[in-house]
Parts: structure tokens; C-alpha cells; sequence
């Protein structure tokens, strides 16, 4: 089902692709999410067929019934992954492979058809060669890819669809925070995901569900909001799109565990194994909102970040709640910690570093 010949994508080339003055334009300040390439990735899947029809065609609105499962029954995930012009030049990715799987996990969980890895790392291969010249290059600057699958069945009665699209666009982006740290509001009312739930799904509604309290977090004058569990309310689980850490002032480093009710991210893995490489020690632990606040004033808890994707590695600057406001170490992101995390995942994702654990795979 998956060998590489039964997915050979059909390139059909953008008939007027974006100028190059205006690229070139465009790419001088991105932003994050606004602009796209010419291209995407489109597959199709139909119960009986199977996935079929590959293309790499000109990025372009999608016509869908209005009766798509998808419009009513939120059938949806999606990957975030970047693109990297790395220091010769080359292009590279980042643990592609681990978002391919991710998004196979995502799929099961929403009854959805799953994509094989194969077919999810050649639509985001062929995507990237084919809008290569829109990869950034720069500090901060990369090729985002949003893969994302839709139902696409016409169909009101409640099921899994039997047709779903699954599609690759790109968008260059620059940096996802202006920098310095951020500033992060504590949701006490509302929550994320239940045990049970989605909250390990990569699914459009996890997001949905978060933007009121993002929205709270905004009006406190925060940049990001924090969620804690929803049978408590006490455990701190995570940002509304990062993981989140805590350093201790013996160098310990604490995140909360995988259990279902955050997402794992890809991110936070490699940030554990470059930790444990350092020698720190590490602890996947439930942390409370408590804890918190009593470490920041005792002075244990010296330093935290976000960390994600579009974040990369982020220091947090204060958390604001109900329960008051705590400054996490000078409380301007002169971190030592994380400014070393941070300096070693990008030098791998740069190819500046060595890459001892195999996780920067060449594009062209
Ligand atoms: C809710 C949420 N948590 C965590 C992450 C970080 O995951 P990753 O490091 O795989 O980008 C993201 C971003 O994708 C996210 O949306």
C-alpha cells in the first residue's frame, strides 16, 4: 500500500506563480502565518480506494460540499514542521519522521483514515523541493509546513466519514515572538482537554476550545495562557500551543508527564534527551499551581520556557492568575539554562552542531 511507486505525486507547476521581486519582498519580513507558497500537497482517500491521486498542484481554494462531515463534526488534525536552509546552503528537516507518526496517533484517535508515514513525508518532501526558493534564510527564519487531513464526506448523520483530503501547504515564517520572555496567564476556569478526551490529538477543536482563554490571556496583557487539569485544576499540563518546563536552582529540570491530556511534543522530547545529554537531571512529573508560585517565591524555581515548533525554545518572564503574579528569575529571559537548550536545538536544526542522534534529515 505504501511503497514509493503507488504514491508518485503528479506535479502540476502553479501557472503564474509570485514574481520573483516579489518574493523576494515577501520574504524580507514574513511575519508568521500570513504569507504562502505557490504550491500544496493534495492526496485523497475514499473508503474502498484507498489513498489515491498524489499532486503537487497550485496552492488554491478547496471546493468542498457544505454537507462535508468536517463543516459540522470537526473530523480534523494537523502537523506543524519546518524547513530549514541550513548553513551550506542545503535544505533540511527536523525529526520529520516523528510528525508523520504523530499524525497517524492524531487520525486513529478522530476515526479518521490514517496516512501512511511513507505517504505524509513524501507529500511534505515533494512540497518543499517543489517551493524551495521560498525557504527563508536568517536567524529566525524557516519554511513552516501545515499538513492537515479533513472529512470530506457529504454526509449529517454522525459517523466517520468515509472520504477524507489530506493536504500540505507551507507558509515562510520568521520569528513566532518578537523576543525576550513571555508572559503567561494561569486559566483557572477554563481547561484544555479530560482525561479520556483529545488532549493528546493534534485535532483543529483542541484549539478551538483553547481561543476564549487565549482571548482572557490577551486581555490580561499576557502573551499565552496556561492550562492546568480539568479534573483539579491544580496540575500545571500546558501552554495553548507549547509544552512548558521549570528549571530548579539545583539544575533540575521539570516537565509534566504525557498522560493523554497534553499533546507530546516533538519539541519536548528532544529538549529531554538534550538535557539528559548535558547531564541535567530530568523529571516528568505532575508540577502544581501551588508549588509554582511557592518555588518562585522561595526562589527554587529559577528559570521556564515554552517550548514548540513555531516557539522553539521561549522563556517565560512571569505567570499572572488569580492567585497574583510571580517573576521567574530576572524576569527578562537572561536564562542560562534555556539559553543553552535553546542555543544546542537550534544548532542541530542548523546543521551547525553534530547531530549524534540522527535527527536533521537532508531535502535535496
Ligand atoms: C498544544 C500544543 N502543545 C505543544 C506543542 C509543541 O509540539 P511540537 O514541539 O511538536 O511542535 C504544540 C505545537 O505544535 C501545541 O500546539
Amino acid at each position: 500500500m505504501d511503497s514509493a511507486d503507488q504514491f508518485r505525486f503528479t506535479h502540476l507547476p502553479h501557472p503564474a506563480p509570485v514574481s520573483v521581486a516579489q518574493r523576494t519582498e515577501l520574504l524580507a519580513n514574513p511575519g508568521f502565518g500570513r504569507v504562502f507558497t505557490d504550491h500544496m500537497a493534495v492526496v485523497r482517500y475514499k473508503e474502498g480506494q484507498g489513498w489515491h491521486n498524489p499532486t503537487i498542484e497550485a496552492r488554491a481554494p478547496i471546493a468542498l460540499d457544505p454537507a462535508a462531515a468536517v463543516l459540522h463534526y470537526a473530523q480534523e488534525i494537523f502537523e506543524g514542521m519546518k524547513a530549514y536552509r541550513a548553513a551550506d546552503g542545503g535544505v533540511v528537516m527536523f525529526r520529520p519522521d516523528a510528525n508523520a507518526r504523530r499524525f497517524r496517533q492524531s487520525a486513529e484517535r478522530m476515526a479518521m483514515a490514517e496516512v501512511p508515514e511513507a505517504l505524509f513525508l513524501d507529500a511534505v518532501r515533494e512540497l518543499v523541493r517543489a517551493d524551495r526558493d521560498w525557504i527563508p534564510s536568517g536567524e529566525s527564519a524557516s519554511l513552516y509546513l501545515r499538513p492537515f487531513m479533513i472529512a470530506s464526506e457529504a454526509f449529517l448523520g454522525v459517523k466517520p466519514s468515509s472520504e477524507y483530503l489530506f493536504i500540505v501547504i507551507a507558509s515562510p515564517v520568521g520569528a513566532y515572538f518578537s523576543g525576550g520572555a513571555v508572559s503567561v496567564w494561569v486559566s483557572e476556569e477554563y481547561t484544555r482537554a479530560a482525561p479520556g478526551g483529545t488532549g493528546a490529538a493534534k485535532c483543529g477543536g483542541n484549539y478551538a476550545a483553547s481561543l476564549l482563554a487565549q482571548r482572557e490571556a490577551k486581555r490580561q496583557n499576557c502573551d499565552q495562557v496556561l492550562f492546568l487539569d480539568a479534573a483539579e485544576h491544580r496540575w500545571i499540563e500546558e501552554m495553548g500551543g507549547m509544552n512548558v518546563f521549570f528549571v530548579m536552582d539545583d539544575g533540575t529540570l521539570v516537565t509534566p508527564p504525557l498522560g493523554g491530556t497534553i499533546l507530546p511534543g516533538i519539541t519536548r522530547d528532544t529538549l529531554l534527551t538534550l538535557a539528559r545529554d548535558r547531564g541535567l537531571t530530568v523529571r516528568e512529573e505532575r508540577y502544581g499551581i501551588d508549588q509554582c508560585y511557592a518555588d518562585a517565591a522561595s526562589g527554587r524555581l529559577v528559570e521556564a520556557f515554552a517550548c514548540g515548533t513555531a516557539a522553539v525554545v521561549t522563556p517565560i518572564g512571569r505567570f499572572r492568575g488569580h492567585r497574583g503574579e510571580i517573576v521567574i528569575g530576572a524576569g527578562n529571559g537572561a536564562d542560562p539554562v534555556t539559553g543553552d537548550l535553546r542555543e544546542a536545538l537550534i544548532g542541530i536544526q542548523r546543521g551547525q552542531r553534530p547531530d549524534p542522534h540522527g535527527w536533521v534529515q537532508r531535502i535535496d
